[in-house]
């Protein structure tokens, strides 16, 4: 019979936790209005469990001048934010400025940047360094008069780099500048501190932290305006219309409250889980390269470039006993833009593995993800 497969992807997503499927339950059949609906008190409930929700989330990440918008995940927030701002640029001031992000950036950043390049706004892709992160004297170098918006991720989803984020958006301010970061794999991994109020835009997602998925949000500064992508009904100040999934923004602000709450212990475990699996292989094989600063890190991502062995064997191999991933970027089948970016060959590229680690990853886990990915290596060698 064989074994269910370790799963080691939980960067792509995670499981929805108990206590935040319990949190939704009452709002699927029994508290069910739509909570556009003020001119009955069942509509009225509804939008006060929507603001409720809303605060919730204030109060977890202690936000200050900021406006909480629910959208559909990080998706639609980058695209929201990205397109909005740059539309709302041109409309205000008739000019197609500079937009400046990074090459590493995930696609739901680098695809509507490509969509602004089509309607006239340049845009440059800088090139990170060799450990995946950005140089700040580059990133100063690349401004230009006319630019008025950055979008540098805070860490990447494919090698866990975490970007200075904190310096870009204090460059940004003196420039006057709008700055966007994505933080759709931060949240609930990291201490966020002062960053929240350092970065104008910023997007979050819900399935990356044990909550549901369809949703996301995005935090704008109050004075900050967009061009909406969707409009209708005016929902969440005109930005984004549509009736709001009351379950899920429920059970997104409950699990934004549980990440935070437990950032600090989790984060250790996950660190600690990582730290094992990164020891063990690098014990048992010779010929892996680490993708990205280890230093500056997520505790819950590794990303591997194992040479000398076909990388499309590799994965298949690994396939039934390990769930992981080659890279977001290669499910359309090719190799990681983000490899490529750091000097990665192809070749290097596809032969890479991301494993990330999840709540409920064990010691035993890690041991035998140690023992199949040695023996894989070892038998394609
Ligand atoms: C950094 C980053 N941005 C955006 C997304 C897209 O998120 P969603 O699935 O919520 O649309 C992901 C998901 O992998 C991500 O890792």
């Amino acid at each position: 019979m064989l074994s269910t497969p370790i799963l080691l992807d939980y960067q792509s997503s995670t499981p929805c936790s108990k206590d935040v499927v319990d949190s939704m339950k009452p709002f699927w059949s029994e508290i069910f209005s739509n909570p556009a609906s003020k001119s009955n008190l069942a509509g009225i409930n509804a939008s006060a469990i929507l603001e409720a929700s809303r605060e919730k989330i204030e109060q977890s990440l202690f936000l200050k001048n900021k406006k909480i918008i629910f959208t559909s995940g990080a998706t639609e927030s980058n695209n929201l934010a990205l397109l909005g701002f740059a539309r709302n640029f041109y409309k205000k001031t008739g000019n197609y400025g500079h937009i400046i992000t990074l090459k590493t950036e995930h696609k739901a950043v680098l695809e509507p940047l490509n969509q602004l390049k089509k309607e006239g706004f340049m845009v440059t892709e800088i090139n990170p360094e060799k450990d995946g992160l950005i140089s700040e004297e580059l990133f100063k170098k690349n401004i230009r008069d006319d630019t008025f918006l950055v979008s540098v991720m805070l860490a990447n989803n494919e090698i866990g780099v975490i970007q200075p984020i904190e310096n870009i958006a204090k460059i940004c301010k003196s420039r006057e500048i709008i700055f966007h970061s994505d933080f759709a794999q931060c949240l609930g991994y990291m201490a966020l501190d002062n960053l929240l109020s350092d970065v104008n835009m910023i997007t979050m997602s819900s399935h990356k932290i044990y909550g549901p998925k369809g949703i996301g949000l995005l935090l704008l500064d109050e004075e900050i305006n967009l061009e909406p992508l969707i409009v209708g009904g005016g929902q969440e100040y005109g930005l984004r219309s549509g009736t709001l999934p009351l379950p899920l923004v429920v059970g997104f602000a409950k699990a934004i409250e549980i990440a935070v709450f437990n950032q600090k212990n989790n984060a250790e475990k996950l660190l600690f889980h990582r730290n094992t699996l990164l020891e063990g292989l690098l014990k048992n094989n010779s010929g892996l390269l680490i993708n990205g600063s280890i230093e500056k890190r997520l505790p819950h991502n590794l990303n591997l470039t194992v040479l000398d062995l076909n990388g499309a064997k590799f994965h298949k191999l690994l396939k039934s006993k390990i769930i992981c991933s080659t890279g977001s970027a290669c499910s359309n089948g090719e190799p990681s833009h983000v490899l490529l970016a750091l000097g990665r060959s192809i070749k290097e590229a596809e032969s890479s593995i991301r494993l990330s680690i999840g709540l409920n990853t064990n010691s035993k886990d890690i041991k035998q993800a140690i023992h199949i990915l040695t023996d894989t290596i070892r038998l394609l060698r």
